[in-house]
């Protein structure tokens, strides 16, 4: 996701551009850059970093305009640099767009407009928008945009000026624009806090919209060119609120994210039982498989060694990345080391890679910020495209780290000419509506909460696919609610945490449908057996539940591949309900940092 802001009108430009991209950098941080008409031609000024120093590049530039587009980038295609930064132009530097979201079929767009003579100068998906717009400009910016959009698959919100036409179109689908309605002003934006200042009448674009905005006024249509009618709305949130999209905290925004999130995760590489990702190395020459990382990220990696060992039959071990870099680990070269994280920067993750290339193997990034040091530093890798996780407990970016080993696993399946579980491929499909159905128990686990306040320890348990889950559960409490909470296989609890167990101890129960859940409910009833206090994630609440479990939470069932996706978001509430009603900020945990970047 990125931060668009474009503006036409009486007003100097640049200061509105400036401002309202400031307000936008929470949805992506990596390159800003602005384009203004002046004189009936475009000037360009973009730099690499955040907002500020595009903000001193202008400064000394001086430039006077009141037409212009801005925007704060979130890469996803080509690595955060000055030329891979937005507004990007067509060949004749006439036409200037800005663009969030993801070209799907770009590949194929790009080969089109350069057999036809574009040349494309970045690395990006977005600037073949530019260069399409520009095959079809006939002096109508409006008719060359629509003809532009019918050729686009994936997801845009974009903004396009051609320096001869005092307008500017807007488009969206999927990705976030508005319009703000101004007295002889208007603005469009990806998001409100942009232009609050400025106005408080707001028109939403929907999917497949455009819109046609000049100083004075605007109309909106649908891609058949037929005008769509829109109420101006007005806004009553504060920015604060509004930055967090309602929400309290950015990790409960994140945790409310993931639909899109694991959309975003599968877009374009599962489509018709058929697994499309580019690895730059034979995989079917891999010996065994070996997935380090730290905290969250070696969470979704121990799920990994699940998914990939039976789908795949090559042994894979898992290693703290802090561990493995010091232990001499013994690596040859049939070995594939696959590092995940999110934040692409952590250094103990980054020398456990560079310690792995030393000895001869393959590696593979799952990381979430594109051009961070460990995706120019790996032989291949799987982006996330999560978009910004700002808050420091980690959410979205897990979920999406286990779909990305799924998908890892299935596409080594398939290059090894095994049949895909078409149940499974159905359930993947189906995830983003799972785990929106599963967010809805977001209420009663609010309420949940309540109960635990106080509690000093908690205990996580879950056998098979779902231990780490457990893990992941008691990670999340303990960052940001400072309660200590430890996650365990349920089995082991009998070889000594069992001594734990009383009425002050809650310990959670992953018990969802599997091949274990005899043997988890044994292990519910030996805790029952020493008064322990039971919260029981199941899928259904059965008579022999009630009996055991003193709170129960109903999760949806999918295939215990996917389990710990669903399973996990009931923990990630909990711990969030808990530690917001200590009153603790929970996007910014007491001694943590977002990316450990220091050993
Ligand atoms: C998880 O909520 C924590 N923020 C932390 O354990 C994190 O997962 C760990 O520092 C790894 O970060 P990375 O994924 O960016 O490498
Ligand atoms: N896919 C585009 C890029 O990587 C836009 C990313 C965004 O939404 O910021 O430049």
């Amino acid at each position: 996701m990125c931060g668009i802001i474009a503006y036409i009108g009486n007003q100097e430009v640049v200061p509105l551009l400036i401002g309202g991209l400031k307000k936008l950098e929470y949805r992506g941080y990596d390159s800003a850059g602005v384009c203004l008409v002046i004189d009936h031609g475009l000037k360009t000024v973009k730099e690499k970093g955040k907002v500020v120093k595009l903000e001193k590049s202008l400064v000394k530039q001086k430039l006077s305009s009141t037409i212009g587009i801005a925007h704060t980038r979130w890469a996803t295609h080509g690595e955060p640099n000055q030329i891979n930064s937005h507004p990007h132009l067509d060949c004749s530097s006439k036409i200037a767009i800005a663009h969030n979201g993801i070209v799907e079929n770009y590949h194929a767009l790009k080969e089109l407009l350069e057999s036809e003579g574009h040349k494309i100068v970045s690395d990006t998906d977005s600037e073949i928008i530019a260069h399409l717009v520009e095959k079809f400009y006939q002096g109508d910016l409006e008719q060359a945009v629509t003809k532009a959009l019918e050729l686009i698959v994936g997801s845009y919100g974009l903004v396009v000026m051609h320096q001869d036409e005092e307008k500017i179109i807007a488009a969206r689908k999927s990705s976030p624009l508005i319009i703000g309605v101004g007295d002889g002003e208007m603005f469009i934006a990806s998001d409100v806090p942009a232009i609050l200042k400025h106005t408080k009448q707001v028109i939403y674009l929907q999917d497949e919209e455009i819109a046609i905005i000049n100083k004075d006024e605007y109309s909106i249509k649908n891609l058949n060119g037929q005008p769509v009618n829109k109420k101006i709305e007005e806004i009553k949130w504060s920015v604060d609120q509004i930055e967090k999209g309602g929400y309290k905290h950015f990790m409960l925004k994140e945790i409310f994210e993931q639909p899109t999130s694991i959309a975003n995760v599968i877009s374009g590489r599962v489509k018709d039982n058929q697994i499309k990702i580019t690895v730059n190395f034979d995989i079917k020459k891999v010996k065994r498989i070996i997935i380090t990382a730290c905290g969250t990220s070696w969470h979704s990696a121990l799920i990994g060694k699940y998914l990939i060992e039976q789908l795949t039959e090559i042994p894979v071990e898992v290693d703290y990345a802090s561990e493995f870099r010091y232990r001499q680990p013994v690596v040859n070269k049939e070995d594939l080391l696959i590092v995940i994280s999110q934040s692409g920067e952590t250094a103990d993750t980054l020398a456990a890679l560079r310690e792995a290339k030393l000895k001869g193997a393959k590696t593979l990034g799952i990381v979430n910020v594109v051009g961070s040091t460990i995706t120019r530093e790996v032989d291949s890798g799987i982006y996330l495209h999560a978009g910004p996780e700002i808050g420091v407990a980690s959410t979205k970016a897990f979920s999406s780290q286990v779909v990305a080993l799924l998908i890892l696993a299935l596409y080594i399946r398939q290059e090894k000419k095994q049949k895909l579980d078409e149940r499974l491929l159905k359930d993947l499909d189906n995830l983003p509506q799972t785990i929106k159905e599963t967010l809805g128990l977001d209420a009663d686990i609010k309420k949940m909460a309540k109960e635990f306040k106080g509690v000093t320890n908690f205990l996580y348990l879950g056998r098979g696919i779902n231990f780490p889950v457990a893990l992941e559960g008691a990670l999340k409490l303990k960052e940001i609610s400072y309660i200590h909470a430890e996650g365990y296989p349920a089995a082991e609890i009998k070889h000594g945490p069992i001594a734990l167990i009383d009425q002050e101890m809650p310990v959670v129960f992953i018990a969802t449908k599997n091949n274990l859940s005899e043997k988890i409910i044994s292990n519910m009833q030996e805790v029952k057996a020493r008064d322990g206090k039971i919260i029981a994630v199941v899928n259904e609440v059965t008579e022999e539940i009630k009996k055991l479990a003193d709170y129960t939470i109903e999760v949806p069932e999918v295939s215990n591949k996917l389990s710990p996706i669903i399973n996990v978001i009931p923990l990630q509430l909990l711990a969030y309900h808990i530690a917001n009603d200590k009153g603790i900020d929970v996007d910014k945990p007491k001694n943590l940092a977002k990316s450990v970047t220091v050993e």
